[in-house]
């Protein structure tokens, strides 16, 4: 896929999955948040950038242990995503915090801007990775550092039918290098080639419990990456699909529920 095109289908796909983005996911993802700001260790006072950062599940999260006279910037290339964090900021009278529509592989901050740089979830979409982390390692001051959270390696992630699943009816690739980050050695390689240095990189085994088949069909076409090309199917064809889906969670459903087995690769690494 073109990255282009690939930087288009995330930014109109998640503009129809933020409505339902935190709702599907936002317990399912805790355990790669705690450990990515764990790692990060904000301080008072701190400047901090989260690129791709959704509805501001980790914003939000970081804005207190820089709180009073430290921000959070968060960036993201869905229009929808950036407003819907920003009403949030707003009902909840969250001060130190904005949101800015952005590419990430772009970032429109001078050189040496940020203390911190964080990024939950969001590598596996850049068409260029590297470039990202490039870009990170540019708006941070020296000493500063990036900290990001990924999916891990394919054959761990339980719910990973989802892309044939939905490429074989819209015969594209929805998600072409998903799992490229977080197979092996590469987050650690691709952060060395940003100009990172003294990285520690984790990985550990997660359950995500969805508690019906609503919501794991929720989760899966209409909360993530794949809802742009689900937005095109017909009824049928989204019967089908689910169908097929649900088959290839059976093994992990627990009474109504389902305890899908997935992993996290976190990472921290520093500017010199
Ligand atoms: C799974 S969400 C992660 C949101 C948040 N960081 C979290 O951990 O909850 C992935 C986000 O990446 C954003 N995204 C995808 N490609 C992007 C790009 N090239 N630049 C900036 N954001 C991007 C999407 O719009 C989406 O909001």
């Amino acid at each position: 896929m073109k990255p282009e095109l690939q930087r288009r289908v995330q930014r109109y796909g998640w503009d129809k999955a933020a409505l339902y983005y935190e709702s599907a996911w936002k317990q399912q993802l805790k355990p790669a948040h705690d450990r990515m700001l764990e790692l990060a260790n904000l301080q008072r006072g701190e400047k901090v950038l989260e690129t791709a950062c959704g509805t501001g599940l980790v914003v939000f999260r970081a804005a207190p242990p820089v709180a009073p006279d430290g921000e959070v910037m968060g960036t993201d290339i869905s229009d929808t995503m950036v407003q819907t964090a920003t009403e949030t900021a707003k009902q909840l009278d969250i001060r130190n915090v904005r949101f800015k529509q952005m590419d990430a592989e772009q970032l429109k901050f001078e050189d040496a801007t940020f203390d911190a740089a964080l990024s939950g979830l969001g590598l596996m979409y850049m068409p260029d990775p590297v470039r990202a982390l490039q870009e990170k390692y540019r708006v941070l001051k020296p000493g500063g550092r990036v900290a990001v959270a990924i999916w891990g390696e394919r054959k761990k992630c339980g719910w990973s039918e989802i892309f044939p699943i939905v490429d074989k009816r819209v015969a594209s690739d929805v998600c072409p290098m998903f799992f490229q980050q977080g197979t092996g050695n590469t987050l650690n390689m691709s952060l060395e080639q940003a100009g990172f240095a003294n990285i520690t990189t984790e990985r550990f085994d997660t359950t995500l419990r969805f508690d019906s088949d609503e919501h794991i069909i929720t989760a899966a076409f209409s909360g993530g990456p794949v809802a742009l090309a689900y937005d095109k199917f017909d009824e049928q064809t989204k019967e089908e699909a689910h169908a097929e889906y649900l088959e290839s969670v059976a093994a992990y459903r627990n009474g109504s529920a389902y305890d899908i087995p997935g992993e996290f690769v976190v990472a921290v690494g520093y500017k010199q």
